[in-house]
């Protein structure tokens, strides 16, 4: 495939703010796929308005936090790992945004916000990195969130979980850390059993999880089973943060 014709896959009807943007910037600055559509996908069932504060979590280049200002005008912490503030505030300059997105290094068990500081947390294709434990949400994260707000997810996963062992028609490329590649069902519970969030919303893109990982292996010439099936797609899903404290349950 021609690099010409891969740009013109970056491009997708299906997504109309993300074809605005310069689709050689966001195949420069790509990280795991195109997290552009994601967050797209993520704010149509999220509320975003100007002026709120929102995190965004394992941002990676911060096209995502840019997004997200220039599209709702809300203001965005761009929190990362291994992409380093001074990278991403160079990325943030030239796209005009430095009024409205803050770049960040904060480790997910470490993070420097204060208490209940967030509107609205979004996580797009960095969550299974660091969120799985069962008590990450409330020994880390809830608290990050004012009551009634929002924490969009979007995740990569399998329809459901598998019993036993993974699909033979995944199996020959499975690694061992893919398991934190969870189905929509596990993340609810993850997120619910906490007692902290109730979920609003939560489905595969509106049906769309299964083609975008393909037409994103196909940018990315991968030919291989574990993107080319009907089992692994894109999950998007918000919870309500509820108005009860982790500590309200210690006994
Ligand atoms: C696959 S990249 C996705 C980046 C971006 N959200 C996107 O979709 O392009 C995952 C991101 O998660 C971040 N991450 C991984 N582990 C983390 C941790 N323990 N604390 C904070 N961020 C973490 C990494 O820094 C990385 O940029």
């Amino acid at each position: 495939m021609t690099h010409e014709e891969k740009m013109n896959l970056l491009i997708d009807g299906k997504y109309p703010l993300s074809a605005k943007y310069d689709p050689e910037w966001i195949f420069e600055n790509k990280m795991g796929c195109q997290c552009l559509w994601l967050a797209e996908s993520l704010s149509q069932i999220m509320i975003l308005k100007p002026g709120m504060r929102v995190l965004d979590m394992g941002c990676g280049n911060a096209l995502t936090s840019i997004f997200l200002a220039k599209e709702f005008g809300v203001t965005v912490f761009a929190n990362d790992l291994w992409v380093s503030p001074s990278e991403n505030w160079d990325r943030i300059c030239s796209a005009g945004m430095e009024n409205l997105v803050i770049p960040l290094h904060g480790e997910a068990h470490a993070l420097p916000y204060a208490d209940n500081f967030f509107d609205a947390v979004v996580c797009i294709n960095s969550f299974q990195f660091y969120g799985t434990a069962d008590n990450y949400l409330s020994d880390y994260m809830a608290r990050l969130l004012r009551p009634d707000g929002q924490f969009g997810l979007v995740t990569w996963g399998p329809e459901k979980e598998f019993s036993g062992q993974v699909p033979p028609e995944l199996a020959e490329k499975w690694w061992p850390d893919f398991y934190y590649f969870h189905s929509l069902e596990w993340w609810k519970w993850h997120f619910v059993k906490t007692k902290l969030f109730s979920i609003e919303a939560g489905d595969d893109l509106q049906g769309d999880g299964v083609r975008v990982t393909r037409q994103w292996a196909k940018i990315m010439e991968k030919d291989d089973n574990t993107h080319n099936n009907e089992i692994m797609r894109w999950n998007r899903m918000v919870a309500k943060r509820n108005h009860s404290r982790a500590d309200d349950y210690r006994i």
